[in-house]
């Protein structure tokens, strides 16, 4: 299957400001298939997913799975992946340098094949984004691994029956590379304590379960794992995205007109609500139902918020550069201090040439309010930017031109079609 290259030439033209309304249907989580596609890797039996978003991301796991050796058909919303067994050890650079979540497939390639060479991730525009506490784990687990050429190597030497790992930082991507890995090291029984809790790693343990690895402590810090000796084939349902679902929320907090989400997850956004409910926005949530109904904030009484983002269940550094936009109109003085990628913060230039009044101190955002924002040509650096972006230039007066953004494609499914479902008008100039 190809694989969505990124032709960083997209433009995106949007005038503003304009009202979203109707219903929008959230998708299937980025996040959360990713990691389960490259645990697919463990079993030879045939596996279906479920409500798999059609992304740029996707397409780059599905490549590299086939270069592995799988056959990956798409029907609509369905992956189905199949092989017989595994052909190679060997990820090239090419879809690697991506996506970094593709090293994901470092561990499960190594435990099937005995011996492993995928390439290593590049830099991001997010910051710097080592691979150091995958590595140490995997370590412990009896993986030894050397970097020689830009590809990291690896040899399985058996581990140990009781593996105890402890994370230096509840990394999303080393939890979840570790649970993959041990899941399948027969006799083991591995301790990853200090884990990273997201719902992305709670999806990722149903399904490995539901294959027939033995994993306790889902949604605690610390993960028990029981190596088993094989897992089979299974269909299952990937969780809706809570990040897509953040951003269509706070878009509906500035442009909205009883904007209506579905597959919302109230659980995972928790942080979020409890944040417009700090500020002061109004919305009504149908928990069961899974939807979330939004208004544009309609007066300035609103209060300013102190935000940090931290690991999950705390605020995500993936709504951070929408929720700068929405504090960037609301009168006084908030702060948000990023403590995952210290320095993502590049959306902050641009929102300032659209208005905005935002200075940065370190690792925090200082966010004078302002009355409105004004289009401008802008530039996206990456896909949560790109997003912050979107919706800025939406609700400002004029037009607003984001160059560089094809980004948004890696994590929002049929945006276009989306957005004139709410009613919006974009225009995507290639
Ligand atoms: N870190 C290390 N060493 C490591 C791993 C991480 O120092 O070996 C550091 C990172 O540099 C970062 C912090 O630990 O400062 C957290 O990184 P984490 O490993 O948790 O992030 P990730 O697994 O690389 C996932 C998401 C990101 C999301 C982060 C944080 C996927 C595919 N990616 O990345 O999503 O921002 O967790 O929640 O799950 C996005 O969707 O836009 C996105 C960037």
């Amino acid at each position: 299957m190809e694989s969505l290259e990124l032709n960083t030439s997209g433009k995106i033209v949007v005038n503003g400001p304009q009202t979203a309304k109707g219903d929008i249907y959230i998708s299937g989580s980025k996040n959360a298939v990713l990691p389960i596609m490259a645990a697919c890797l463990l079993t030879d039996e045939k596996i279906t997913l479920d409500n798999v978003p059609d992304l740029a991301d996707v397409s780059t796991m599905i490549d590299i799975l086939e270069s592995a050796g799988k056959v990956v058909d798409r029907i609509e919303d369905k992956l189905i992946i199949t092989s017989t067994s595994l052909e190679d050890f060997e990820i090239p650079y090419e879809p690697v340098r991506k996506m970094r979540a593709s090293f994901n497939v470092f561990g499960p390639l190594t435990i099937k094949m005995k011996k492993a060479k995928v390439a290593l991730p590049g830099g991001c525009s997010i910051g710097v984004r080592p691979v150091n506490f995958h590595l140490e784990g995997l370590k412990k687990l009896g993986i030894e691994s050397k970097i020689e050429h830009g590809f990291a190597l690896s040899k399985f030497n058996g581990a140990e029956k009781e593996v105890n790992i402890s994370l230096k930082f509840p990394s999303v991507g080393a939890t979840e590379h570790i649970i993959t890995t041990a899941t399948l090291i027969y006799g083991t029984k591995t301790i990853i304590s200090n884990c990273a809790m997201e719902p992305e790693i709670s999806d990722l343990i149903d399904f490995l379960n539901a294959m027939g690895a033995d994993i306790i402590g889902k949604n605690t810090s610390t993960i028990t794992i029981n190596g088993v000796d094989k897992l089979h084939g299974l269909n299952y349902r990937v969780i809706p995205d809570r990040i897509e679902a953040g951003t269509y929320a706070i878009m509906g907090a500035l442009i909205g007109d009883n904007l209506t989400i579905h597959n919302i997850c109230y659980d995972d956004l928790r942080i979020l609500f409890s944040t417009f409910d700090d500020i002061g926005i109004n919305y009504e949530l149908n928990k069961e139902e899974k939807t979330l109904k939004i208004s544009k904030i309609k007066n300035n009484n609103l209060n300013n918020v102190i935000l940090k983002t931290e690991p999950y269940p705390g605020f995500p550094t993936d709504l951070q550069p929408q929720i700068s936009v929405l504090l960037s109109l609301i009168k006084g003085k908030s702060t948000i201090t990023e403590t995952i990628f210290k320095s993502r913060f590049n959306h902050i230039d641009e929102l300032n040439r659209m208005g905005a009044n935002i200075r940065l101190e370190d690792n925090t955002a200082i966010i004078d309010g302002v009355d409105k924002l004004t289009g401008a040509p802008i530039e996206a650096t990456d896909l949560r930017a790109s997003a912050a972006l979107l919706i800025a230039g939406l609700l400002a007066e004029g037009e607003t031109i984001i160059s560089n953004v094809d980004h948004i494609f890696r994590g929002y499914e049929k945006l276009e079609e989306k957005l004139n479902k709410m009613g919006l008008k974009m225009t995507y100039i290639d």
